[in-house]
């Protein structure tokens, strides 16, 4: 089933397509129904039985309707296609003794002398758009009029449709109106039989002529009233209607009155439609459209079922009708007759698609519906429309900024590592690590003996000294000594073997030395 909204949107659609036609002569309804077909992704051909012609002009007849030859349509569902005209025109067909026709009558009648005359014929009824979709045709149906050429006589004009009780057609209750039109109108229609719960019918009337507005219908010059819903029993199968009233008293101005079934919210009512003679009856050379529901009525869900797969089977009013399951279209009531909807493709066609299959990410066609994720970097319900950023800007801009900070610093320590060993190096490092009695402190050993160079207990023009405690609780004082450059490279390393070798009360003992700073440290 479609989910309302849908419906409605396509009904929208569809009106609006029908009131262009209206609008333009070189449209017509059945083309307007066309064009919808094409924007609701509705395969446009291979919707017939093998070996059956499946199109009459723009139209497409889907099986179970059909032409031409037994087998390539259920019983009742037979279309005729008239090709003599331009563009060829569908009908249901009929033989003159069964319905579904259209009565087209004329009855002249003159209260004063009670003298009457009647002419009565039937025809086939047209159609302009089958939806397997909704399970409804679309027909012309006619306006019945009333009008007159004195107070007390006139002619009655107009057709009306019979269907039969146990065929695949019953007027929709949900989608058509019964409609009056005039300054003092009111259509009736019988409807049922038995058990009557009195005739449908609607009243309008206009004691000031000024009173009517365009585009409203609520009982002044116009009246609407919905058809009633349908029994099984007792359907709406005629919409033949009387008008009351044979006297019109503004006959001069205002000759006529008219009833109508008509499809819902098709019929917009203007002032103008109450002056002059067979003006609104006029208006649309085929009729107005109205729409009827069908159904499989000899067959049922669990004897005879649907073909397709991806398709499900529904009760309808004495019989069935299938269904694409949604996501799938096509038809129905052939093998492999739905097909998966590409709703991305439809997407990208046109903007009601973009409503319908709300993507707001990459939309992905995947069969028996659509993938719809967000973008990258993003998280949240695509189809929903919420996705958003996984960081924040304010969160990107401080991981960035960590992640800058962190390589700097390991630049930086990599930089003073490098420092350390080319002083090391400089200084003669590889040479004296060798040595026995002579140490080599690293810079950060240093730093802890000195505790942090806290006490200084000498300073000469050479620098400074400071005092030192070893691990051992050795006091030791620490002194800068000279720069060393590659050519004092040799002499530097000598003198400081020397110097530790050396053991005399009065001399300070060398311990060891520190190379990792640009001037060595003597210890
Ligand atoms: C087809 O339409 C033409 C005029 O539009 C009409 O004269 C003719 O009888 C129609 N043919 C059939 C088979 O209904
Ligand atoms: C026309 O209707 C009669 C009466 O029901 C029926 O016997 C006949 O088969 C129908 N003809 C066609 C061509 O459908
Ligand atoms: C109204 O017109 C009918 C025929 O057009 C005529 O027979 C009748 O006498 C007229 N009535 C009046 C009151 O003029
Ligand atoms: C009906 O007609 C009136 C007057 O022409 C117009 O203002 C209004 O928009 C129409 N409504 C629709 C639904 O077409
Ligand atoms: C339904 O359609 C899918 C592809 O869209 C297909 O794989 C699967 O076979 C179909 N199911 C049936 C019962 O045909």
């Amino acid at each position: 089933m479609a989910p309302p909204a849908k419906l409605t949107q396509y009904t929208q659609l569809i009106l609006l397509l029908l009131a262009a036609a209206v609008a333009s002569d070189h449209l017509t309804l059945q083309q307007a129904a066309a064009a919808a077909d094409e924007l609701q992704g509705r395969p446009q051909q291979g919707l017939g039985r093998p070996g059956c012609r499946d199109k009459c002009g723009d139209m497409s007849i889907p099986f179970p309707f059909g032409m031409d030859k037994p087998g390539c349509f259920l019983p009742g569902f037979e279309v005729t296609c008239n090709t003599s005209s331009t563009p060829p025109r569908a009908f249901l067909a009929y033989n003159h003794s069964e319905p579904p026709y259209q009565v087209i009558y004329q009855y002249a009648f003159d209260t004063e002398s009670g003298a009457t005359s009647q002419i009565e014929g039937r025809q086939a009824v047209e159609l302009f758009d089958i939806s397997l979709e909704t399970s409804e045709v679309r027909v012309y149906s006619g306006v019945n009029s009333r009008c007159f050429t004195n107070d007390s006589a006139g002619l009655d004009k107009g057709e009306y449709m019979e269907l039969d009780r146990e065929g695949p057609f019953l007027l929709s209750s949900t989608r058509d109106d019964l409609v009056g039109v005039g300054w003092n109108a009111e259509p009736s229609m019988t409807y049922t039989v038995k058990a009557s719960p009195g005739p449908l019918s609607c009243t309008s009337n206009l004691p000031f002529m000024f009173a009517a507005k365009d585009g409203v219908c609520s009982g002044l010059g116009c009246c609407q009233i919905a058809l009633p819903p349908q029994i099984p029993t007792l359907p709406v199968i005629s919409t033949g209607l009387i008008l009351k009233n044979y006297i019109n008293i503004r006959w001069e101005t205002n000759p006529c009155s008219y009833g109508m079934v008509v499809e819902r919210s098709w019929y917009n009512f203007t002032e103008e439609d109450l002056y002059g003679y067979e003006v609104l009856s006029t208006k649309l050379s085929r009729g107005f459209p109205l729409v009827l529901d069908f159904a499989i009525r000899d067959g049922s869900c669990e004897r005879d079922g649907c073909l397709s797969g991806n398709s499900s089977c529904a009760k309808a009013a004495g019989g069935y009708v299938c269904k694409c399951r949604e996501h799938y279209n096509g038809n129905p009531y052939i093998t492999d007759g739905c097909q998966d909807i590409d709703e991305c493709q439809l997407r990208e066609q046109s903007p009601e698609f973009r409503d319908l299959y709300p993507c707001d990410g990459i939309c992905t066609n995947i069969p028996g519906g659509y993938d719809c994720r967000c973008k990258r970097g993003m998280k949240g319900d695509a189809k929903k429309g919420n996705c958003a950023e996984i960081f924040p800007l304010s969160a990107k801009i401080i991981v960035g900024l960590a992640g800058w900070i962190v390589v700097f610093v390991i630049i930086i320590m990599a930089k003073q590592h490098l420092k350390l060993k080319k002083f090391y190096a400089q200084n003669g490092g590889p040479i004296l690590n060798g040595v026995k009695n002579i140490r080599v402190y690293t810079r950060k050993q240093l730093k802890q003996v000195t505790s942090n160079y806290e006490c200084v207990i000498g300073q000469g023009h050479f620098g400074k000294v400071y005092k030192g405690t070893l691990k051992d609780k050795q006091q030791v004082a620490v002194k800068k000594s000279i720069k060393v450059d590659k050519d004092m490279k040799k002499e530097f390393t000598d003198e400081v073997i020397i110097q530790s070798e050396m053991r005399h009360k009065n001399i300070v003992r060398l311990l060891g030395c520190c190379l990792e700073f640009d001037v060595p440290m003597l210890v």
